[in-house]
């Protein structure tokens, strides 16, 4: 089935920088998407693509709107849901307060299913079409959120979480049964449609050293899945990893000694690094997760995107919800851009884009399936609608360039600005 979506169209090729490069992204301000089966054809001006259009090809024209290529979240934890925007706490403290006690209720299957069905629906409701996502110690937590999105057809990386010790007792696992239930999910659905297991030790705080070897011991035998981790988060945390691994020079270390550090391996939040760290973590092709909304609310520190980017280390943006304080990667973007103007950078909005879409797809290794509308990659994408509130509808009328009208966009935006989400060219959310 062939299909054309007219709106304008706005996507990275690579990454724009400070200097939002323009050869780094493309927008056509009549633009046409065209893509079959589910899969991008092509994507330009409407004009010259129109001509050429058989007759039989289901159009649909959006005036007025902005079609961007789907959101990827690189980190956020589908069990914390309910507990965003609980006050006061930092990491340590917030883990123990609010998320633990969250996260204990998924010993219920039910309660797992209903809640991840819950989170897919927002995730789309947002405009993201992919995420890379924590779940709970229980292994049915993993099967609750790959079966929501299988159900919808999602590109969706998630996990188990391992952790065997500083933890309530009902969440704790053990280095054992953490790498037999790993094993058993990833044989029932890494690579499953559009699904990737991610080995998913919480952080280096929560896991023995047996268990972090068992985790790098699957990582070993199973090169094609993901490691999802936290690293370098909070200055407490910082100095906690120090007393309990001696022997590492750094947090990122103690990761590398068991085998975790690798390609595919995201870390997210990288915010009390040093330039070996993120030298080290570009050679062996890790990848950061850049949490503003999170690193804002916890009081965790700033996120350093120029010194990342400078050392070669891949990055895309998370939400980190229920620590972050939304699911919009719109309203993310805006507060990666606070993060940079308080430390005298900028983050132009072409940038924004591409940490939200492209730069997420390579942080993921999955930039030759997603992120961008070159040909042959899936068709998952985000209809904007600039008009959708007041006041973005008045900023956007004044603005000169698309730079200016998306940044004001991503600056006033949040999920009332997306009309529509598309999954490989099949609406999931309609205004
Ligand atoms: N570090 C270990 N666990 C967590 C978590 O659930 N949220 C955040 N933000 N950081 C963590
Ligand atoms: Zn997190």
């Amino acid at each position: 089935m062939r299909q054309a979506f007219r709106a304008s169209l706005l996507h990275c090729l690579s990454d724009p920088g400070e200097e939002s490069r323009a050869s780094a992204f493309q927008y056509f301000e009549d633009g046409l998407l065209i893509i079959e089966d589910g899969i991008v054809l092509e994507a330009g001006n409407a004009e010259n693509l129109l001509e050429g259009l058989a007759e039989d090809v289901l159009l649909v024209d959006y005036p007025g709107k902005l079609i961007v290529p789907g959101f990827i979240d690189c980190h956020v934890h589908y069990p914390q849901l309910d507990i965003i925007a609980s006050y006061g706490e930092q990491l340590l403290d917030w883990l123990n307060r609010y998320a633990y006690p969250a996260e204990a209720r998924f010993s219920d299957p039910d309660y797992a299913r209903q809640a991840a069905a819950v989170f897919v629906d927002e995730l789309l409701n947002n405009g993201t079409t992919t995420a890379m996502v924590f779940g709970t110690v229980h292994a049915h937590s993993a099967d609750a959120i790959f079966e929501a999105a299988a159900a919808r057809d999602m590109r969706l990386i998630a996990g188990k979480v391992l952790m065997d010790r500083n933890c309530p007792d009902e969440l704790r696992d053990d280095a054992d049964s953490a790498y037999a239930d790993s094993k058993m999910l990833i044989e029932r659905w890494h690579g499953q449609g559009r699904l990737g297991y991610a080995i998913t030790p919480r952080f280096a705080l929560t896991s023995s050293e047996a268990q972090l070897a068992a985790a790098g011991k699957l990582a070993r035998e199973y090169p094609g899945v993901w490691v999802h981790t936290h690293l370098a988060e909070n200055r407490d945390e910082v100095d906690q990893i120090a007393r309990q691994f001696p022997s590492s020079r750094s947090y990122l270390d103690v990761y590398d000694h068991f085998g975790l550090l690798r390609e595919r391996s995201v870390f997210a939040h990288c915010l009390h690094l040093d330039d070996q760290d993120r030298a080290r973590m570009a050679s062996t092709g890790g990848a950061a997760a850049f949490c503003p909304t999170s690193n804002l609310f916890l009081g965790s520190g700033l996120f350093d995107l120029p010194a990342m980017r400078a050392a070669g280390v891949r990055c895309g943006l998370g939400t980190d919800v229920g620590g972050g304080t939304s699911l919009s990667m719109l309203k993310t973007a805006s507060e990666a851009y606070k993060v940079l103007h308080l430390q005298d950078h900028t983050l132009p909005a072409a940038r924004a884009l591409y940490l939200a879409t492209l730069g997420a797809a390579e942080a993921l290794y999955l930039d030759d399936v997603i992120g961008n509308f070159v040909s042959g990659k899936e068709a998952d994408f985000v209809v904007l609608d600039p008009a959708a509130s007041s006041l973005a509808a008045r900023r956007s009328s004044t603005a000169e360039t698309i730079e200016e009208a998306f940044f004001a966009l991503l600056t006033l935006g949040d999920e009332r600005h997306v009309a529509a989400t598309f999954i490989k060219g099949i609406s999931q959310k309609n205004n």
